[in-house]
């Protein structure tokens, strides 16, 4: 195995240096060595792809579709992402040059901040949120400016975006993602079309990550873009909407003139998404089953999302109820103060129930936990159980 030569160390990326250690990934890992553990940790719904989503890929396969795509996805699945943009969101996109198909969309969060950031430039992101839209800001040489909606129910009003544009005049973009990780909390059309008239007196590039948009669980989902596309890149994807996170299809919708240097620069990145897998996303995206799929996981989803906030109010936490998503932002109970790490630390060990603390999700997060219920219904019943003896205890 060979060492690192010791003069190339100082020759890596400064930006690099400028990135927290540790966060979601690293806490989960951790928490994943504590025998007996029960694991809220990670995005990832725990269905299966849907049956005709696999079929659609195992067809590629045999058919011997195995070559290079074209650089923004096969036609066939940018016209199944216009039909579902269409029909989901009444949003018109040109599968021409108004479409790319992305390897997820953090290949997406990638190439549209690419477009846009060069060295020293102010990305606004709403928080707390996904961290990636902060490392990646970073990684570029941005700088994110972080806006707190904590005291808001976590949704960015005109006036807070205003206070913030007030301070940073040139700010380039603003990143925006509802229904929400880590909050679950999604916007009404008033509150995206209020919003929106704020945004549209400035020339801030939207960047809209609505890759949760199809678990909205009342009401339609509202894309911003409905309001102001000329300014917008819509992101979204098969990862939450199919269970398909492993074939790693996402999608950028926007302009056509924004989307050409996103295009560009997401094919120097990767080329093109792989066959099988954009294969399944027409299924996904252009095909009843793809839609009946979807709303069968929405209303497991749902049901548990009921059963986890009741039962996590009876406890003491304090919850803005998530109507998108599956993640609940729980406050955690007054008794254990604010100190977020320390409370999942404790019952990760204790309790054995691992959950991520909420100051990994930018200002606003401290004093919370993100559980996310992607996963069984009998899981999340032993789940409660142990929180609750965890709590008990400590009182
Ligand atoms: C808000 C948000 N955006 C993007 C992603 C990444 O999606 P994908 O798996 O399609 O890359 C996630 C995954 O957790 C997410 O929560």
């Amino acid at each position: 195995m060979p060492a690192t030569k010791k003069g190339i160390l100082n020759r890596l990326n400064n930006n690099f240096a400028k990135l927290t250690p540790g966060g979601i990934r690293e806490f989960d890992y951790q928490a994943s060595s504590i025998p007996g553990i029960i694991k809220l940790t990670l995005g990832e719904p725990d269905f299966n792809v849907p049956a005709a989503m696999k079929q659609a890929a195992i067809n590629s396969i045999n058919d011997n579709d195995s070559h290079y795509a074209p650089g923004n996805g096969t036609l066939d699945l940018r016209q199944a992402i216009a039909h579902f943009m269409q029909d989901r969101y009444q949003l018109n996109y040109d599968p021409e040059n108004e479409i790319a198909v992305t390897v997820g969309a953090t290949e997406g969060i990638y190439a549209s901040l690419s477009a846009i950031i060069n060295p020293g430039d102010e990305i606004l992101v709403a928080t707390p949120t996904f961290p990636l839209y902060m490392v990646v800001t970073k990684i570029l040489g941005g700088t994110p400016v972080e806006i707190d909606t904590s005291d808001d129910n976590f949704i960015l009003t005109p006036t807070k975006l205003q206070s913030i544009l007030d301070k940073h005049p040139n700010a380039k973009g603003l990143i925006l993602n509802y229904p929400s990780n880590p909050t679950g909390v999604t916007y009404t059309k008033a509150q995206v079309q209020a919003l929106a008239e704020a945004i549209k007196a400035t020339n801030l590039v939207v960047i809209a990550d609505e890759i949760y948009s199809e678990l909205v669980y009342d009401g339609p989902h509202t894309s911003i873009a409905s309001f102001i596309p000329s300014q917008t890149l819509v992101l979204n994807g098969a990862s939450k909407s199919h269970a398909m996170t492993g074939y790693r299809i996402g999608f950028i919708a926007g302009p056509k003139e924004l989307m050409k240097p996103v295009s560009a620069i997401h094919a120097m990145m990767v080329t093109a998404a792989s066959d099988p897998a954009m294969a399944a996303a027409v299924a996904a995206f252009g095909t009843d089953a793809g839609k009946e799929a979807t709303l069968k996981m929405k209303e497991a989803y749902k049901q548990r999302r009921d059963f986890v906030v009741d039962a996590l109010k009876q406890l003491g936490f304090n919850i803005t109820t998530p109507n998108g998503a599956f993640y609940i932002f729980a406050k955690i109970p007054a008794q254990f103060g604010n100190n977020d790490l320390k409370f999942a630390t404790d019952l990760a060990n204790q309790g054995k129930v691992a959950v991520i603390p909420g100051s990994f999700f930018g200002a606003g997060g401290q004093g919370y936990v993100r559980i996310s219920y992607a996963t069984s219904m009998d899981t999340l019943k032993q789940a409660m159980t142990n929180i609750a003896e965890f709590i008990n205890k400590e009182d």
